[in-house]
């Protein structure tokens, strides 16, 4: 059963065709309005959220189906102790797919093992967000026609904005893309982004804590808000806010065709002044997030038994030989999952957990 845990779950070639339906149902909605008549939707959203979830639910209803969940952990039973394992098999036994958001990273991944259905993750923790993704990838196609030769400025929260780390990573597939992360030094992208996806994959980029000196090269800038919730101590966070301002002054040096997008929620990162510039996309891409919803929604509904992933590669599994370290992977909370981690370079190595990304290293 397929599922949808990070973003390159999906080859580049699934993604062209996801974006492909997407434009179809722009095009032809009506065709479309009764494609998942007689499913259910899913949406177990254990951390808060507007329009994500709102989103999913508008994607499934336009498709003709319809919607069960909850919208906080306080109203699950994982407020009576509940693992995600068992709220996953039981879910399984109402609804066709699910989308889930959880603060603990891994937990859509866990789900995924267990439910019987397909999973979408819908955002855990600091990690991922592959549905944010799909809308940027669609705002960036309908608004440049390429993801090929662009230059793509980050802005803002690279450490915990998971939504940048997911769009990082699916434009490490694409020829010629150059990034550049703008950030405060304490907010700097995760070393993991910057060795496995930037590094990896040969990608051009550089830091910058300038907004300033970035933008005139950026034909996509994506700016972020500061995760106040993922911070341990508030006073970085009071410190660290206003870090980054987007205003229509600063946007005097940036290329007249510059993209502008933004995940949302806003706090203060953009100054509203700048919703009224041709530049500004960032509430076309929350259309385009409910259009790729739709299109994913689809797909995993609609999955043959022997379709196969082309974007999965297997490696060697360390299973309860290393413990991982990151507090907010969702092992430190359920104690009896197996602490699972993959083969990520032999000749160092290099271990990676598969429900978090955290690395680790084998003793010689
Ligand atoms: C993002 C998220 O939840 O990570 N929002 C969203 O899904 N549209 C970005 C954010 O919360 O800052």
């Amino acid at each position: 059963m397929r599922s949808l845990i990070d973003i390159v779950d999906f080859s580049t070639r699934e993604i062209q065709q996801l974006i492909d339906t997407a434009c179809d149902i722009i095009e032809r909605p009506q065709e479309y309005a009764e494609a998942c008549k007689g499913k259910k939707l899913a949406t177990l959203f254990f951390e808060p959220s507007t329009r994500t979830r709102l989103s999913f639910e508008a994607a499934m209803l336009e498709l003709g189906g319809s919607v069960i969940g909850f919208s906080e952990a306080n109203s699950s039973s994982a407020s009576k102790g509940e693992s995600i394992a068992d709220t996953a098999r039981v879910i399984g036994c109402y609804a066709d797919i699910i989308a889930m958001r959880h603060p603990k990273e891994g937990a859509p991944y866990v789900a995924a093992q267990h439910a019987g259905i397909p999973v979408i993750n819908a955002g855990d923790g600091g990690h991922c967000h592959p549905t944010q993704t799909l809308a940027d990838l669609l705002t960036i196609y309908r608004e440049k026609g390429t993801f090929d030769n662009l230059t793509v400025g980050f802005c803002g929260d690279l450490k915990y904005g998971r939504t940048v780390h997911s769009l990082i990573a699916a434009l490490s597939r694409y020829h010629n893309v150059n990034i550049v992360l703008i950030s405060p030094e304490e907010l700097k992208i995760p070393s993991y982004v910057k060795r496995e996806v930037l590094e990896k994959n040969g990608m051009s980029y550089m830091q910058t804590t300038s907004l300033e000196e970035a933008i005139p090269q950026l034909d996509v800038l994506y700016m972020t808000r500061i995760q106040r919730e993922r911070f341990d101590d508030l006073e970085t966070y009071e410190r660290l806010k206003d870090s980054y301002i987007l205003t229509l002054d600063k946007l005097q040096t940036a290329k007249a065709d510059m993209c502008i997008l933004h995940p949302l929620p806003r706090v203060n990162e953009i100054s509203v002044a700048v919703d009224g510039d041709s530049r500004a996309c960032y509430f076309k891409q929350v259309l385009n997030g409910k259009y790729m919803r739709m299109a994913l929604i689809l797909k995993l509904l609609n999955q043959s038994a022997d379709e196969i992933c082309d974007a999965a590669d297997e490696g060697e599994l360390a299973v309860n030989t290393f413990r991982c370290t990151n507090p907010r992977c969702i092992t430190s909370t359920e104690q009896e999952l197996d602490h699972i981690f993959k083969l990520m370079n032999a000749e160092h190595g290099i271990y990676r957990c598969l429900y978090c990304e955290t690395r680790a290293v084998a003793e010689k």
